[in-house]
């Protein structure tokens, strides 16, 4: 299909192979970036964030512009013409009228999906609610590609909140597009992965177990990608203060792992990881981040220009 002009809502929208040509690219940007500094020349691409978001719409905006593209910005809710009552549908078709391509984050589940419904250009999920999260799952993909030199025949632990975790979900359906040797979802049991995306691992033939305990399983893994308790996501406020101190990664927990295991996270943290892992050598998160704005590089040259 190829991502010329395509919209980016789900992973699961995407083949192996997609994933494999898209990371080729990145591969070839980090190489020598300073070849594609003005490949994006002359587009502009709308940011609408919805949501809070540090990590992704700075990843995006640097990403257009090291590609020698354009930003503009929706302002948060409070300074924009939603604050005056202004429907989703239209700030889409103004937005699709203004630029060439839209990122876009919505707290509604399927919110990306209707966006690129009204737009004619292309629009990319930057996280519908808690289910989809696909340039993160592409970026988590890529880190571990780069980091172990091979996707396929590992063992990952996803620990977290796994239920309202979009970036959880996205990377396990992720994974599920390759052979992962085994997923081990670490969760409290009120927070295991939803039916759906069980479903998927079932039909997709993937291996896995899910736990309470990252002690039972730390020794197998060779990457462990934790995430924050999504407590923006809580219908009920007192069950997010029952879990929300559920898991905190230590180096004491991380002695009993491989020597060569990886941390990663799609950030931000709150307090699921001891700052003291930060300086260990299994924290590859900072790093996940920066090569993130390379996957968003190759992902924007690819739908804009091909
Ligand atoms: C994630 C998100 O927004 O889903 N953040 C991100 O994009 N890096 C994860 C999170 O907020 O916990």
């Amino acid at each position: 299909m190829g991502f010329r002009n395509r919209d980016i809502i789900s992973i699961l929208d995407f083949r192996r192979e997609e994933l494999e040509e898209l990371f080729s690219v990145v591969d070839e940007m980090r190489k020598n970036p300073s070849a594609h500094s003005s490949a994006l020349s002359g587009y502009l691409m709308a940011t609408a964030f919805f949501e809070p978001s540090t990590r992704t719409r700075l990843s995006f905006q640097t990403a257009m512009l090291r590609l020698g593209g354009s930003v503009i910005d929706m302002a948060e809710v409070q300074r924009s013409s939603i604050a005056k009552g202004e429907n989703f549908t239209d700030t889409i078709r103004m937005l699709d009228a203004y630029s060439d391509v839209i990122a876009i984050r919505h707290k509604i589940d399927g919110s990306a999906r209707y966006a690129a419904e009204i737009a004619e250009n292309p629009v990319i999920n930057c996280g519908d609610g808690k289910k989809n999260h696909p340039t993160q799952a592409m970026l988590d993909l890529y880190t571990v590609k780069t980091l172990k030199n091979r996707i396929d025949g590992l063992n990952y632990g996803i620990l977290g909140d796994l239920k309202y975790g979009r970036a959880a979900a996205s990377l396990i359906l992720g994974l599920a597009l390759f052979r992962p040797e085994r997923i081990y979802l670490i969760s409290p049991e009120s927070l295991r992965v939803r039916p759906e995306v069980r479903e998927h691992l079932e039909n997709s033939g993937v291996d896995y177990v899910e736990t309470t305990r990252i002690e039972d399983c730390i020794s197998e893994l060779d990457v462990l990608y934790v995430t924050r308790v999504q407590k923006e996501r809580f219908p009920d406020p007192s069950e997010y203060e029952r879990v929300k101190g559920s898991y905190r990664l230590t180096l004491d927990i991380l002695r009993a792992g491989k020597e060569d295991l990886v941390v990663l996270h799609p950030l931000p943290r709150v307090d699921e990881i001891d700052f003291k892992v930060d300086d260990s050598k299994y924290a590859k998160y900072f790093l996940q981040a920066k090569l993130g704005v390379f996957v968003r590089m190759a992902l924007l040259k690819l739908i804009l220009r091909g």
